[in-house]
């Protein structure tokens, strides 16, 4: 797969579960754009990981503090 921005290939977003059953959902990269994995959170867990060459969207579902390099979000 050729990226031509590598910038946000490792960048790092961290999830702080605020409720239980939170989800974030991995989307596929490129010209498909489909759901691949969803990790469950339950409430006070954090999971950290990276916009890869195979991730290029998450969707969070449910109450959850979010951190990236753009800021702070408080989902749900
Ligand atoms: N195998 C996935 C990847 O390398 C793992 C992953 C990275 C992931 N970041 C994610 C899964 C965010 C869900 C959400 O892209």
């Amino acid at each position: 797969m050729d990226i031509k921005n590598e910038e946000v290939l490792g960048d790092y977003f961290v999830i702080k579960a605020e409720e239980d059953g939170v989800n974030v959902i991995g989307l596929t990269r490129g010209a498909e754009t489909r759901f691949f994995h969803t990790e469950k959170l339950d409430k006070g867990e954090v999971m950290i990981a990276q916009f890869t060459e195979h991730t290029s969207a998450i969707k969070v579902h449910g109450k959850a503090i979010i951190q990236t390099k753009h800021g702070t979000i408080n989902a749900g």
